[in-house]
């Protein structure tokens, strides 16, 4: 069944400063992004999370922006720009059955899969390709919104997840507020 996709003009709204309040990236990945690191992030949009994880990896690190939507990669690049960050952030078109990730294989220390997981049309399928891309014991950092996803849908994306090659990241395993930190067996 296709799934409804973010429209173009809703990038924005999630680009709005005032989000900061609710969702601070600094906050979100504060614990475990670190200098040097490779960090993988689908469904980027026009980077709410990008820049923030790109001054955080900072000069010897990268970010791997991949969207569907080019208008969404574009603004991201003019965002890139201003920040000063375009050099740390390499950026990618896919389609939504093909994440293109195919060279990266075993070289991402982290993906961020934030508020998309439920947009693609083959959940397992697009958590395959992460897995390949990840180093063993690579991170993957799900979240997704309350107000489309049920908790139930939640835990079953988690758990496919878990039967496709990912372990609960210790203390930081926690399904509560639709987020959730693996690591790749
Ligand atoms: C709701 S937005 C979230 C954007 C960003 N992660 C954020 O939180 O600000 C979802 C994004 O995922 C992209 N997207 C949807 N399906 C995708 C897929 N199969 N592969 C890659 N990107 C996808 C959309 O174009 C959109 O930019």
């Amino acid at each position: 069944m296709a799934k409804r996709v973010c429209p173009f003009w809703v990038g924005y709204l999630l680009i709005h400063p005032i989000r900061k309040l609710l969702e601070n990236p600094y906050k979100l990945f504060g614990n475990f992004v670190s200098e040097g690191m490779v960090v993988l992030e689908p469904g980027s949009g026009m980077g709410y999370f990008t820049i923030p994880l790109a001054h955080l990896v900072g000069p010897s690190g990268k970010v791997i922006a991949i969207d569907i939507e080019p208008k969404m990669i574009a603004v991201l690049e003019k965002r890139a720009l201003k920040a000063g960050m375009i050099n740390r952030i390499e950026r990618r078109l896919c389609r939504p059955d093909r994440l293109n990730v195919e060279n990266l294989r075993e070289s991402v220390d982290l993906a961020v899969v934030i508020h998309m997981l439920h947009e693609t049309p083959d959940q397992e399928k697009f958590l395959e390709e992460i897995r390949q891309a990840l180093k063993k014991g690579g991170r993957l950092l799900i979240k997704e919104p309350k107000g489309h996803v049920s908790k139930r849908d939640f835990e079953n994306s988690v758990a496919l997840a878990r039967r496709h090659g990912f372990n609960p990241d210790g203390l930081q395993f926690n399904s509560e507020g639709h987020k959730v930190l693996l690591k790749k067996r």
